[in-house]
């Protein structure tokens, strides 16, 4: 009985991974057919495009390991069937990409094939860098080649069957991969559509903030809808979900990881303002809010009136704790980086993020060195829970009920 389970399950994936492989084969068909020119006009030479669009693409995030060498790979990925290890991507011959060809590079960049036709785990985020125009691509290529090359054999990946088999991940590429090549929406401006490539080709804004189908593809339909990623919230960042924000609070965002009244980009977001927003020209910034917000920036709902009550245990626990930084009536004693009313992290009825950062702490690295410090082991998962509830209901104006196994849930391993 074992055994013929086990046969039709080979059979079955076999089968899959056949119709998979032909559909990839169309797919291959129109992986050359990419506009060679985005909507990004960059002038300078190929290297400094390269830089410019490979910290847009974020794609020093995932292929250096801090204190590492720069783009020598080795970062970890937790992921729920095994841990990936991403790929040296200096010119060292044996560890490296020294001696890809063009088509080599822009294969594995934007579908996923890396040389010698090994597919690419979608942790590689080719699903959104299919939409990059060809010579950007190329001259991060270039950058990448002006580096020093470094030597640094990435450890082996250890994933559970039959996610370690490479070969089914054409089945995934053909029922998820999109089309290469960025369209632009010829019912938009220039300055949108530049935003729009900006978030969605290079910025790759959706693998955080869009959510996941069980098959990890980013879910159709919700695309920038708000999702869970690493135990942090990652906001809806559609216009309906940025209501409130004015571009210029947004600009502000991208390029500092702050803005009054909404809040600090701490967790994951830090290193994406760090590395990606932050490093954008100001007029990239601005088509990115554009594109974000839309063309009409929507008002925020009611305001937020809060009503804690300030016997509970979060009260007394905040006036002791947390009042020093933040000030009784949380306006931050003079920080405006530890002003509560307004942040996004109150106003989550699930308190992710507030949960997470008593967990984490925070320095977003702004205007001063205040840092909101960790709060885990001080604690009981009962206390924090507490915090966060009367820190959501006072400033963020819910009726919250996080319970102690919601804090403990908060303590990633
Ligand atoms: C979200 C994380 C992430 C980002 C961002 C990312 N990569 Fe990757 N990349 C990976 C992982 C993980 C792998 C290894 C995948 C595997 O082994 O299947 C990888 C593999 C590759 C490979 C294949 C190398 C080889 O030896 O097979 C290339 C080339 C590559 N990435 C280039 C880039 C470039 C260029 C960028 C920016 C445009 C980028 N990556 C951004 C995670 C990322
Ligand atoms: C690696 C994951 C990740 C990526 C990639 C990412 N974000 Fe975020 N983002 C987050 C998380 C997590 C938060 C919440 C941070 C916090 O509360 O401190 C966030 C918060 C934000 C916020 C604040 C929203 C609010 O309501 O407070 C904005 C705006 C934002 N991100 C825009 C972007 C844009 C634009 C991109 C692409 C250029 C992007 N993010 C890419 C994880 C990510
Ligand atoms: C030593 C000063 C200090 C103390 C004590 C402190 N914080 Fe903070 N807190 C900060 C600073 C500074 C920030 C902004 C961090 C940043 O810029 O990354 C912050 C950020 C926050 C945020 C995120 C605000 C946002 O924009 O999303 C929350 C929520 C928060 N603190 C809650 C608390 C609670 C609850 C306590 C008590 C248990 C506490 N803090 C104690 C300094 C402090």
């Amino acid at each position: 009985m074992r055994n013929l389970k086990l046969a039709l399950i080979v059979i079955a994936l076999a089968v899959i991974g056949f119709i998979g492989f032909a559909k990839y084969r169309d797919g291959q068909a129109r992986v050359d057919h990419g506009a060679a020119e985005g909507p990004l006009a960059l002038t300078g030479t190929v290297v400094e495009r390269g830089r410019y669009l490979a910290a847009a693409a974020d794609c020093i995030a995932c292929h250096t390991v801090p204190g590492g060498g720069e783009y020598a790979g080795g970062v970890a990925f937790r992921l729920p069937f095994g841990t990936l290890y991403s790929s040296n991507l200096t010119a060292d011959p044996e560890t490296g990409l020294g001696g890809w060809t063009d088509d080599e590079f822009v294969d594995a960049v934007r579908a996923g094939m890396a040389r010698g036709g090994r597919h690419l785990y979608p942790a590689h985020p080719y699903s959104t860098y299919a939409g990059m125009a060809r010579n950007d691509v190329l001259a991060i290529k270039a950058y990448l080649a002006s580096l020093p090359a470094v030597k640094n054999t990435v450890p082996v990946n250890e994933l559970s069957f039959p996610y370690s088999q490479r070969a089914l991940l054409p089945l995934w590429n053909a029922l998820y991969l999109p089309p290469v090549g960025f369209k632009a929406d010829p019912g938009r401006d220039e300055s949108w559509n530049r935003g729009a490539y900006l978030a969605n080709a290079l910025g790759h804004c959706g693998e955080c903030h869009t959510p996941r189908n069980a098959a990890y593809a980013l879910k159709a339909g919700h695309a920038l809808s708000g999702a869970v990623t690493r135990g942090w919230k990652a906001y809806d960042i559609t216009p309906t979900g940025l209501a409130g924000w004015t571009a210029e609070a947004l600009e502000a965002y991208l390029a500092t990881g702050h803005a009054p009244n909404h809040g600090i980009a701490a967790g994951p977001m830090k290193a994406v303002v760090a590395f990606d927003t932050g490093q954008l020209t100001v007029e990239d910034r601005r088509t990115l809010a554009h594109y974000l917000l839309g063309d009409a920036p929507r008002a925020a709902a009611v305001s937020v009136q809060g009503a804690a009550d300030p016997a509970s245990v979060g009260a007394n626990l905040y006036a002791g704790a947390c009042a020093g930084c933040h000030a009784l009536d949380a306006h931050g004693g003079g920080v405006d980086s530890a002003r509560l009313a307004g942040a996004s992290s109150v106003r989550d009825p699930a308190g992710t993020n507030v949960l997470r950062l008593l967990v984490d702490g925070s320095s977003h690295g702004g205007e001063t060195a205040l840092a909101m410090p960790v709060f885990a082991r001080g604690y009981s998962d009962a206390e924090r829970a507490a915090l966060a509830n009367y820190v959501l209901a006072q400033w963020g104006g819910l009726t919250p009920k996080l319970t102690s196994n919601d804090a403990k849930a908060a303590v990633l391993p």
